[in-house]
C-alpha cells in the first residue's frame, strides 16, 4: 500500500523526506513524490523510484515538508497520479494512503463549484475540500473536508502559509514521530526509524497537529494525550511489523484486506451490493482462467458461481488453455492473476481476445500487463504482497469473486441479504482464526516430522485442499497433495501409512456425512488424521486424532477461515523445519516465461 511522511524541523526536508521514502521501498510502488513548502509549495513527482526521483529532482528549498510512495488503485500509475496532489493555487498539499469511497460524486459537486482536477485519483479531492472550506484555520478546514468524505485515509496536509503539518486517520494506520526540535509523521516506523525510535501511535479518528517542537492531538475538537513508545525493533524488523517473516505479516493483514476488498463495492451496513455492478448480460456460461494460488481462488468461484447462478463454469489452467477457435458466444472469461504479468495468463488472454472474447481480469496490480489487455477489469486491493507464497492476494481474490458473483441479478434476494450479513463478520471471523493461531503451532510442530502430507475436502473446500497442501509444499519442502476427499480411495489409498498424515477439512454443509465416511476408510488404513473442523462439531472428535477448530460460518463462507487456519498450518510447519519462508528455493512472485 501508499506509504506516507511528514518533516518539520529546524534541518532541510528534502534529503530527509527522500529517505524516508527509500525506506518505504519494502511496500512495494509505482511512483513517488514530495512536496515542500516555502513561500509557496513546490512538488516533484513521478513514476520512478526513490533513489531516481532523488537524483532528478531539483533541490527544494525548505524545512517542512511530505511525501509519498504510490501503490496505484484508482487511475494508472502516472506522474499526473502520484502523490502529493495540490488544491487550485498550489497552497494546499495532500498525501494521502486509503480509497476515498463517495470521492466521484465529490468531485462532480467541486468542479461544479469551479475546481479543476488534473489526475484521476480520488485523493486529489481532499485538497479541494480543503481550499473550499478553509477560513483561516487550516485544522477547521480539514475537519470539514474529512467530515464529506467516505472510505478510508491517513492523510498528512501541508499549507503554504502555516508552520505545521496536520495528519488524520480512519481505518489506515499513522504514527507521530519524536525529534529533538523536529517532529515527523509516517504511516509506519521503519519510515522514520533512522532518524528516531520515539513515536505517537494515532488512534482511529484522531487528528496530530504537528509544529517542530510540539504535537496536539484532537478527537472530536478534543484535545487529548496518547502515550509515547520506544521502539526497540531494528529497521528490518520494522519492516515486517514486527513480525518475524513477511508471510505471517501478511497473513495477519487478511482482515483489513477483506474489509479494503470490499469497501465502497458491498455495503455490509444494509443488505445491498453496489448497484451499478448489478449484472445481466444473458450469461448462459463462465470461463475462469488462473494460475497457481489463483487457479485455486478460480476453482472456489466455480462452487460459488453454480451454487448461486445455476450456470456452467469452466475452470482451466491458463497454461493449458487451447482454444481452436470455437464460439466462446455467451460466455463470460475471466482470469485471475495477482500480478497481472504471468505469461500463461497474458497468452490465454491474447488468444481469447483474438476469437472475440471479452475479458475480465481480476488482478491486485493496477495498469499491469493484464488490465491493460482485458475489456474490464476488477481490483483486488490487498496492497503489495512481499512473501513469494500468495496469502493476502488470494484472500482478496475471494473477496472479489464473493461480491462479483453476489451483484448477479439471477441471485434470490432472501439469500443475497443473509450472506450479505454473513460478509460483514469476515474480518472479525479471520481476526478469530488469527487469534487462536497459537493452537494450530502444536499441530504444525507434529506435521514438521513427516515427508508426505495429503489434504482432502469435499465440494467447495476441495480447492481450499489444493491451496493448502500447495502452501505446506512450497514453504515447508514436505511433499503435500490435495485431493478429492472421494478420489482418495482410487488410488493414493496405496499411499496410506502411519507415516502419511492426512488433513481433511470438514464443512457443515451437504458434504459432511460423506467426509465422515470417507474420515473412517482412512483411519481403517492407519493415517494420522487431522481435521479442520467447526466450533461445535460434537463428532469429529471421536473419529481423528486432533481437531483444528475454525469458527462457525455460513458454509459459502467457510473457505475463508479454512484458508487462514491451513496457511498458518503452513507457516508454522516451514519455521519448525527452519525453511526460508518467504523466499522459497526456485521460486519467484510473478512468472514471466511460459
Ligand atoms: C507464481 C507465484 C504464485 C502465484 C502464481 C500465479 O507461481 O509464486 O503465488 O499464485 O505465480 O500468479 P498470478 O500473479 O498470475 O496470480
Amino acid at each position: 500500500m501508499c506509504g506516507i511522511i511528514g518533516y518539520i524541523g529546524e534541518r532541510q526536508a528534502h534529503p530527509i523526506l527522500l529517505g524516508c521514502l527509500k525506506r518505504l521501498e519494502y511496500r512495494g510502488y509505482d511512483s513517488c513524490g514530495i512536496a515542500i513548502a516555502g513561500n509557496s509549495i513546490n512538488v516533484y513527482k513521478n513514476t520512478v523510484r526513490a533513489e531516481e526521483l532523488r537524483k532528478a529532482a531539483p533541490q527544494l528549498d525548505g524545512t517542512l515538508g511530505i511525501g509519498h510512495t504510490r501503490w496505484a488503485t484508482h487511475g494508472q500509475p502516472s506522474q499526473a497520479n502520484a502523490h502529493p496532489h495540490c488544491d487550485c493555487d498550489g497552497k494546499i498539499a495532500v498525501v494521502h494512503n486509503g480509497i476515498i469511497t463517495n470521492f466521484q460524486g465529490l468531485k462532480q459537486k467541486l468542479i461544479h463549484e469551479g475546481h479543476k482536477f488534473i489526475s484521476e485519483t480520488d485523493t486529489e479531492i481532499i485538497p479541494h475540500l480543503i481550499e473550499k472550506y478553509y477560513r483561516g484555520d487550516l485544522e477547521r478546514a480539514v475537519e470539514a473536508a474529512l467530515d464529506d468524505i467516505e472510505g478510508s485515509y491517513a492523510i498528512i496536509v501541508l499549507m503554504a502559509s502555516e508552520d505545521k503539518l496536520v495528519a488524520a486517520r480512519k481505518d489506515s494506520p499513522l504514527i507521530i514521530g519524536l525529534g529533538d526540535r523536529e517532529n515527523f509523521i509516517a504511516s509506519d516506523v521503519p519510515a522514520i526509524l533512522d532518524y528516531t525510535n520515539r513515536v505517537i501511535y494515532l488512534e482511529e479518528g484522531d487528528m496530530g497537529v504537528v509544529t517542530k517542537d510540539n504535537i496536539k492531538i484532537r478527537r472530536d475538537g478534543i484535545e487529548i494525550n496518547r502515550e509515547e513508545h520506544k521502539i526497540s525493533w531494528s529497521v528490518d524488523e520494522a519492516q515486517r511489523g514486527g513480525y518475524e517473516h513477511f508471510m505471517l505479516k501478511e497473513i495477519h493483514e487478511q482482515p483489513r484486506v477483506i474489509r479494503d476488498t470490499l469497501v465502497g463495492r458491498v455495503s455490509v451496513a444494509e443488505p445491498t451490493v453496489d448497484l451499478a455492478a448489478m449484472r445481466d448480460k444473458g450469461i448462459e456460461s463462465m470461463l475462469i482462467l488462473a494460475c497457481g494460488t489463483s487457479y485455486h481462488a478460480a476453482l472456489t468461484g466455480k462452487y460459488i458461481i453454480e451454487e448461486l447462478l445455476r450456470i456452467p463454469v469452466r475452470v482451466e489452467l491458463a497454461s493449458e488453455f487451447i482454444c481452436y477457435g470455437q464460439t466462446l458466444t455467451g460466455t463470460e472469461a475471466i482470469v485471475i492473476t495477482q500480478s497481472g504479468e504471468t505469461a500463461d495468463i497474458l497468452r490465454a488472454m491474447r488468444r481469447l481476445k483474438e476469437v472475440g472474447c471479452q475479458v475480465l481480469a481480476i488482478t491486485n496490480v493496477v495498469g499491469s500487463t493484464a488490465s491493460r489487455i482485458a475489456d474490464q477489469t476488477i481490483y483486488t486491493r490487498a496492497g503489495p504482497e512481499i512473501s513469494v507464497a500468495a496469502t493476502k492476494s488470494f484472500m482478496a481474490q475471494l473477496m472479489v469473486l464473493y461480491w462479483l458473483i453476489m451483484s448477479y441479478s439471477k441471485v434470490d434476494s432472501r439469500r443475497l441479504a443473509s450472506m450479505l450479513l454473513a460478509l460483514r463478520q469476515m474480518p472479525s471471523k479471520v481476526q478469530q482464526v488469527l487469534n487462536n493461531g497459537y493452537k494450530i503451532l502444536e499441530h504444525a510442530n507434529n506435521l514438521s516430522g513427516y515427508d508426505n502430507v495429503f489434504f482432502i475436502a469435499r465440494g467447495i473446500n476441495f480447492p481450499i485442499a489444493l491451496e493448502g497442501a500447495l502452501k505446506l509444499k512450497e514453504i515447508s519442502y514436505i511433499h503435500a497433495e490435495g485431493y478429492a476427499a472421494g478420489e482418495l480411495k482410487h488410488g493414493p489409498f496405496a499411499l496410506l501409512r502411519s507415516d502419511t498424515p492426512v488433513i481433511a477439512i470438514v464443512a457443515q454443509d451437504n458434504t459432511y456425512e460423506a467426509m465422515l465416511t470417507n474420515i473412517r476408510e482412512i483411519k481403517a488404513r492407519s493415517s494420522p488424521v487431522i481435521a479442520l473442523a467447526e466450533e461445535g462439531d460434537e463428532v469429529i472428535g471421536g473419529l481423528v486424532d486432533s481437531v483444528i477448530t475454525v469458527p462457525q460460518v455460513d458454509a459459502i463462507f467457510s473457505p475463508v477461515v479454512n484458508t487462514v487456519a491451513l496457511q498458518l498450518l503452513a507457516y508454522y510447519t516451514a519455521k519448525q523445519r527452519g525453511c526460508p519462508i518467504d523466499f522459497p528455493r526456485n521460486l519467484a512472485k510473478s512468472v514471466t516465461v511460459e
